[in-house]
């Protein structure tokens, strides 16, 4: 009986004894590391006393098992295993003594390859045979900055329109400050397809619209070119301009590093006011071979109101391993729209105006429209004047009446108009004496506008008031 209670005892303690120490061999280490960089180490430790060997497994991407890459005997030079020679020159095996209780491996250069998961095993011999208890993983995330965006392009589709027309801005740009000057050096010029390979290049076909320094080959047009910071319109069909109400796609591409970093994209004012924030509505990412990297395409797509005019889009690269700054912002984008009801202003500001105190009266007309607004002043159906001030410099009764200032403004083929009217009331000075005796000329004022024969005749005007005033 005792015997039977001391053997579980024993089996007890051996179990007890033993599963803590197959489950102390513990992986640990840098969770990441930044492209090309040394230090990234990785640590095996074990509560084993006697060990006969320590590995390091990396777990292979393409075949999808964990392979052993380098072994550390005690006392003996660590080696890297065959399957781990790709790593050769790049790592540091600090060797281990059989008192060590850790094995330590140290990438120098990290590369994409390095991206994997990670865990190490110690073998040791026990009275049952060797043990090759396994640790846990641990991945290495390999890290590479963002880089600006290459390219922000703007598709623009027109509101109405039974013309289809496929009207690409391209803007581009090596550095958000030259975006606004725009005069840069025409770069290379060879046509190719490269779509990895964009780096602020872009295609052009020869309709530059900018204020564009005359390039010396321009005689090359008709080929592909590349340009840098050259604002292009490629065009299909006759050209629409973006106008108040159209939708435009903002697409912005670029390398974004690993993990790849989000676009955003921000609307600037004419006034350089921050107006809007966007998150895209779609963006996609492939994975750049060479350097592990990522290549994000975003876009997003709203729709232009006259307060967008000459507003700006930025496409910023939000990542916390660079700075701030990471953006490319398209051109100015002018928005065309519609003239505005006009106001206008006279000066003197006067309800009338007496013949022999008043000299002249200023007439401002002012509408808000992109193209600028055309002026017409209008007075019996009589054009008489064609900017938005008009100066009534003759102050005869004769010239009181209704003045119309007409706007108009043209473009996508369409003329829009808009008009107000002011009434501009002239007076000899008795009829003014009898206004001001009668207290509050205004309400009069207002009333015999409507009287034509008050303006030109102060008898009409009085026996007007008497009738009106019992
Ligand atoms: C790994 O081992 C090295 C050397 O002993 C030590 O400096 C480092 O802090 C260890 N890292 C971790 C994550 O334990
Ligand atoms: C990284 O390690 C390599 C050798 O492995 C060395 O040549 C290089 O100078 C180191 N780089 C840095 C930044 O320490
Ligand atoms: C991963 O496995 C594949 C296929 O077995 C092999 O060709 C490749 O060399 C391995 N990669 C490394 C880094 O060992
Ligand atoms: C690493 O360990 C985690 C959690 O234990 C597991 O989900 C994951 O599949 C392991 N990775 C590999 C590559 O085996
Ligand atoms: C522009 O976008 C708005 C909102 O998404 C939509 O209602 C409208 O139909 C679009 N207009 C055109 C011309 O695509
Ligand atoms: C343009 O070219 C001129 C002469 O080659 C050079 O001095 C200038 O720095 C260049 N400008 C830019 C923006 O590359
Ligand atoms: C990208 O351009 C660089 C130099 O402009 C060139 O060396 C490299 O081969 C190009 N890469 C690809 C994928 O074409
Ligand atoms: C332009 O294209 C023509 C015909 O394809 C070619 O012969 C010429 O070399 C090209 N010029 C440049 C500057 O690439
Ligand atoms: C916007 O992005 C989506 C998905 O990436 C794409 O299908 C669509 O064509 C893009 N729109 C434009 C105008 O590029
Ligand atoms: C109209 O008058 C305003 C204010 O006096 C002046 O600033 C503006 O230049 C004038 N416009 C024209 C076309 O004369
Ligand atoms: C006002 O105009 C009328 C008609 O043009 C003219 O007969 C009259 O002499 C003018 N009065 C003054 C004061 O100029
Ligand atoms: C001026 O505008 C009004 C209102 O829009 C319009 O009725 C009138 O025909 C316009 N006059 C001219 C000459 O265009």
């Amino acid at each position: 009986m005792d015997v039977v209670i001391y053997q579980s005892l024993a089996i007890f303690i051996f179990v007890l004894f033993y599963g803590v120490t197959t489950n102390s061999v513990v992986i640990e280490g840098s969770k990441g590391g930044l492209l090309g960089e040394n230090g990234t180490e990785i640590n095996c430790s074990y509560t084993i006393p006697e060990i006969l060997f320590v590995s390091f497994l990396a777990f292979n991407r393409s075949s999808e098992i964990f392979e052993i890459i380098a072994t550390y005997r005690p006392d003996r030079t660590p080696q890297l295993n065959t399957q781990g020679q790709y790593l050769n020159g790049r790592v540091t095996l600090t060797p281990i003594t059989q008192s060590s209780k850790k094995a330590v491996m140290t990438f120098n250069q990290l590369m994409c390859i390095d991206d994997t998961s990670y865990k190490c095993e110690v073998s040791y011999l026990t009275d049952g045979g060797n043990k090759i208890p396994e640790s846990n993983n641990i991945t290495i995330s390999v890290q590479v900055p963002p880089s600006k965006p290459d390219d922000v392009l703007l598709v623009h589709t027109p509101a109405v329109s039974s013309v289809i027309t496929t009207n690409m801005m391209d803007y581009s740009s090596s550095s958000p400050s030259t975006a606004v000057t725009l005069k840069e050096n025409k770069t290379v010029s060879a046509s190719s397809t490269d779509k990895q390979n964009t780096t602020t290049a872009m295609k052009t076909t020869g309709h530059d619209t900018t204020t564009s320094t005359p390039y010396p080959d321009d005689d090359v047009s008709p080929n592909v070119s590349y340009t840098a910071t050259t604002y292009s319109i490629q065009q299909t069909t006759a050209e629409q301009v973006i106008a108040e109400g159209d939708n435009i796609t903002v697409v912005c591409t670029g390398d974004v590093g690993r993990p790849p970093a989000e676009h955003i994209f921000q609307k600037y004012l004419s006034d350089h006011t921050l107006s809007m924030t966007y998150t895209p509505t779609e963006t996609s990412i492939s994975e750049i071979p060479e350097n592990c990297s990522f290549y994000r395409t975003s876009n997003i797509t709203f729709q232009v109101t006259a307060a967008d005019n000459n507003a700006v889009i930025r496409c910023v690269v939000i990542s916390s391993m660079t700075d701030l700054d990471m953006y490319v912002e398209t051109k100015p984008i002018e928005v065309h729209y519609e003239v505005s009801e006009p106001t206008i202003t006279k000066y003197p500001n006067e309800p009338y105006y007496v013949v022999g105190e008043n000299t002249s009266i200023l007439l401002t007309c002012n509408s808000d429209g992109n193209p600028k607004p055309n002026y017409q002043w209008y007075k019996d159906n009589m054009l008489i004047n064609t900017n938005e001030n008009l100066t009534i410099t003759d102050m005869n009764i004769t010239n009181s009446g209704i003045y119309i200032c007409n706007v108009t403004n043209t473009f996508n083929g369409d003329t829009h108009r808009n008009a107000k009217d002011v009434h501009i009331n002239i007076m000899n000075k008795d009829i003014r004496q009898i206004i001001e005796v009668l207290g509050n000329p205004l309400v009069y004022v207002t009333t015999v506008k409507t009287d034509e024969k008050f303006t030109s005749s102060a008898l009409s005007f009085s026996a007007f008031i008497t009738s009106g005033n019992p």
